[in-house]
């Protein structure tokens, strides 16, 4: 009489971390794809930045005997002999948003973090009309949205003799925060004109410290991810906090139907490469709308997904009773 059906598959997932919006978003999207099969167990490990902690949870997973394995990588290396062994041992593996070091696994899913920086470059030389200094923040040193990001971002700014990137700052990440290191170089260098931030989260701070040195009319900053909700990338956007952002997507929904895909043995693509999306000024109003109705159609998924639960739980009891009244 229980409504819920047994479990078909046990899917692990180990994310880099849950304490960011666009990863907690990441996890919400997946867990709206998994409502619709509630057959699914979803055991997911959180390794809170750390690579080695990261490895060792994997290996747990791998203790629980699931059936598949997602996993978004903190750092490239670390944590790729780990998933090569999933994969050796015949778990099918999902790569995440950033990848391993290893073409070892059974399917990616995301965007292509060349591309996120290669549409930032661009947009930036336009912005500066050949000419500017500018400074850059990275992702979490050793991740493949650091490396690729900033692959893409100088293929672009080279272009422009006239563009020069004067620093490389590392993102905030381990408890670290680059502040002091980007208040005095915008000190010592008051001519900077842009800022290409990894992230909008790292924008926004890169922003405040222009703001404190008295620069923020002066830099241009452009972000990356490009979430809905307040002071985030398309709200800053739309504020003019930053000039631009690059949406990038989390890819949670893709993440679950692939996985599901595989262990339903079914057609599935190895390489899954998500949109991106350039928000500035001229397109943020028609993000917002958008935005606005998923927001509302979710709720109304939600709103039926309840409803279901609701009459199930009517129709067990219901059997239940009719059962008990057959049998006595
Ligand atoms: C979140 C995050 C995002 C970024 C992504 C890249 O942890 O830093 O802001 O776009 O990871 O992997």
């Amino acid at each position: 009489a229980d409504p819920t059906p047994e479990t078909t598959y046990r899917i692990g997932f180990s994310q880099r971390t849950t304490a960011d919006t666009w990863r907690r978003t990441m996890l919400d999207n997946m867990n709206q794809e998994l409502s619709f099969s509630p057959d699914v167990a979803f055991i997911v490990k959180d390794a809170g930045g750390q690579s080695a902690r990261q490895a060792a949870q994997i290996q747990e997973l791998l203790d629980q005997q699931i059936d598949l394995l997602i996993v978004s990588p903190n750092s490239a290396q670390p944590i790729t002999p780990v998933v090569e062994k999933a994969y050796q041992q015949g778990i099918p593996v999902v790569v995440l948003d950033r990848r391993t070091a290893s073409d070892q696994y059974t399917a990616y899913v995301g965007a292509d973090n060349v591309e996120v920086g290669r549409t930032a470059g661009m947009y930036a030389s336009n912005l500066l009309k050949g000419r500017g200094t500018v400074v850059e923040i990275g992702e979490s040193p050793g991740s493949s949205a650091d490396t690729d990001r900033h692959r893409g971002f100088m293929e672009a700014i080279r272009q422009t003799p006239g563009i020069q990137v004067v620093r490389k700052l590392a993102g905030d990440w381990d408890k670290q925060s680059f502040d002091d290191q980007l208040t005095r170089l915008l000190t010592a260098q008051p001519t900077v004109d842009l800022i290409f931030s990894q992230n909008d989260r790292m924008a926004l701070k890169a922003y405040r410290v222009c703001q404190r040195v008295g620069l923020a009319d002066r830099v241009t900053i452009i972000g990356v991810d490009g979430l809905p909700g307040q002071n985030e990338g398309i709200d800053l956007v739309d504020r003019g906090v930053l000039n631009a952002t690059v949406l990038y997507p989390t890819g949670g929904r893709e993440a679950i139907r692939t996985a599901l895909a595989i262990l339903k043995k079914q057609p599935f693509k190895r390489e899954n490469r998500l949109p991106i999306t350039l928000i500035d000024s001229t397109n943020v109003p028609t993000m917002k709308l958008q935005n606005d109705k998923v927001i509302e159609q979710q709720l109304d998924i939600d709103r039926q997904h309840k409803r279901i639960s609701d009459l199930n739980r009517t129709y067990s009891n219901q059997r239940n009773r009719l059962y008990v009244t057959l049998v006595s």
